[in-house]
């Protein structure tokens, strides 16, 4: 017994029991191998009900099957990535997975088996630890150093799904015969039992049909987006409570406030927070957030909470930092806000999926042209695209389980393509004067204005998923002035 357990033999590699790599196991006596094994409580757990989202991931499976008649298809969750040594970055199960599934868990796969009339299910998860030959103690993904997992009928259950163990399937799939899709880029090694009987074209097919299929929101994953937009509107309440701690500090006072409320709230934050104080705010992507937090600079904060269902809200906000926008601040503050209305009101049923791009760009170069930073006529500053030195990015995307959801759909699905309703999305102009940019007057060097919201697409219109938070510059100065109050 002792020898068996002995964390390097090849029977316990047999038994897939990976020992931490801590060495705090180099040997155990039978004595305590027999005691560990014995004396735990049954915990199964019984009578669970469905999870809230099993009829709407029955709905998804059904939906892909449909596409794919005759195939094998095999969706993977992902795998743990580690960090260093035994440690390991935090988990976020692939997108398709949870999509078509509803489950987090590492090292699931989802496979559809053909049949006559259509695909059976199966979900491949990890079970409990087994308890008399050690794993559970012994072994890096045992239950006692990770956290108890379902039983495979309790995932059943919750699912909906029939469960297997996820370690009989490279011999189940190494057996299959017939044409098979996989979802690449997570499991490296359920991708290796696969080598030979699939093609990249194949599964780019059931990549894009995946991307394609969740751009109309269900009932389900509109509830889900307007839970992470109001958690993230606490967020940001959260953030100007503590714009004072910030200014001793940095940027991170931001970013770890917002987090907060994240973790407490959500699942993670859905992206990396862009906490961009001061001149940072024309840096599209700051996530550094290391820099100084200044009164009468303006913050510029792009962050979204990622709900434990992972649907991320995706909001900006720039904020006066002391509470009060400059002249300058408010000027180009107020064309991105125009600029955003004119973007928000062009989102509808019908309408092509760039008219809100247009409709906002259309009023930035105006202004641009007003200010006299560029030459009229509009029509030729937008032919030429010359605003986009200071516009710099896209007015918006697609907004569900990623930020930048539905992104392998194809061009006429997505930016050729025509709003539905159910389909969300962001609205975010900007305009951006880099600090080393000789073309703009000195005042303006060094200010970014972004206003980013959350549209879902109405059946007569649309509604903004996060008009919780003041847009307005009057109302942002009012709302951030009750908060400290
Ligand atoms: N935070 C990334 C974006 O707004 O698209
Ligand atoms: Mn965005
Ligand atoms: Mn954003």
């Amino acid at each position: 017994m002792t020898e068996e357990l002995n964390p390097s033999t090849p029977e316990e590699e047999e038994q897939q029991i990976k020992p931490r790599k801590n060495g705090l196991y180099p040997g155990v006596s039978d004595e305590l191998a027999d005691n560990m094994a014995s004396g735990w409580a049954d915990t199964e757990l019984r009578d669970l009900e469905p999870i809230g989202q099993a009829a709407h991931t029955a709905d998804r499976r059904a939906a892909l099957s449909a596409r794919f008649p005759g195939e094998r298809l095999v969706i993977p969750s992902g795998n743990l990535k580690t960090r260093s040594n035994d440690t390991e970055y935090s988990f976020r199960a692939s997108t398709e997975y949870a999509y078509l599934t509803g489950d987090q868990s590492e090292d699931g796969v989802l496979v559809l088996e053909p049949t006559a009339d259509g695909h059976r299910a199966t979900i491949y998860l990890l079970p409990r630890s087994n308890r008399e030959n050690g794993e559970f103690w012994l072994s890096g993904q045992g239950e006692l150093w990770v956290g108890r997992r379902h039983s495979l009928t309790e995932a059943e259950s919750l699912l909906g799904i029939p469960a297997k163990d996820v370690r009989e399937l490279a011999a189940a799939l190494g057996e299959a015969t017939g044409p098979v899709r996989a979802v690449r880029g997570h499991d490296a090694g359920i991708e290796a039992t696969l080598t030979d009987k699939v093609t990249a074209e194949r599964d780019e097919e059931l990549r894009v049909y995946l991307s394609e299929a969740r751009a109309v929101k269900d009932a389900f994953e509109i509830a889900e987006l307007q839970k992470a937009c109001d958690s993230t509107a606490r967020g940001f309440e959260d953030v100007v409570k503590v714009l004072d701690k910030a200014e001793a500090t940095s940027e991170r006072y931001i970013e770890g406030t917002f987090f907060l409320r994240a973790r407490v709230e959500g699942n993670d934050v859905g992206y990396g927070s862009i906490c961009a104080a001061g001149p940072h705010a024309t840096t599209l992507h700051w996530v550094r957030n290391d820099g100084q937090v200044r009164s009468g600079d303006l913050l510029l904060l792009d962050a979204g909470v990622e709900t434990n269902e992972l649907y991320t809200a995706d909001i900006t906000r720039t904020l006066p930092i002391n509470g009060r926008y400059s002249e300058l601040q408010r000027k180009i503050y107020d064309a991105v806000y125009d600029a955003q209305e004119a973007g928000i009101a062009a989102v509808r049923p019908g309408a092509k999926f760039r008219d809100f791009h247009d409709a906002s760009q259309h009023v930035l170069a105006e202004r641009l042209v007003e200010w006299g930073l560029l030459e009229g006529p509009v029509e030729r500053v937008l032919e030429l695209g010359l605003q986009r030195r200071w516009t710099l990015h896209g007015t918006g995307h697609m907004l569900g389980m990623d930020v930048h959801d539905c992104a392998a759909a194809r061009t006429e699905a997505y930016v050729d393509g025509t709003l539905e309703p159910g389909m969300c999305l962001t609205v975010e102009p900007g305009l951006y004067f880099q600090a080393d940019d000789l073309t703009v007057p000195e005042e303006y060097r060094g200010i970014g204005v972004r206003i980013e919201d959350d549209i879902l697409v109405t059946e007569d219109g649309n509604r903004n998923l996060s008009e919780s938070l003041p847009r307005q510059a009057d109302e942002v100065e009012a709302w951030m002035a009750s908060l400290k109050s």
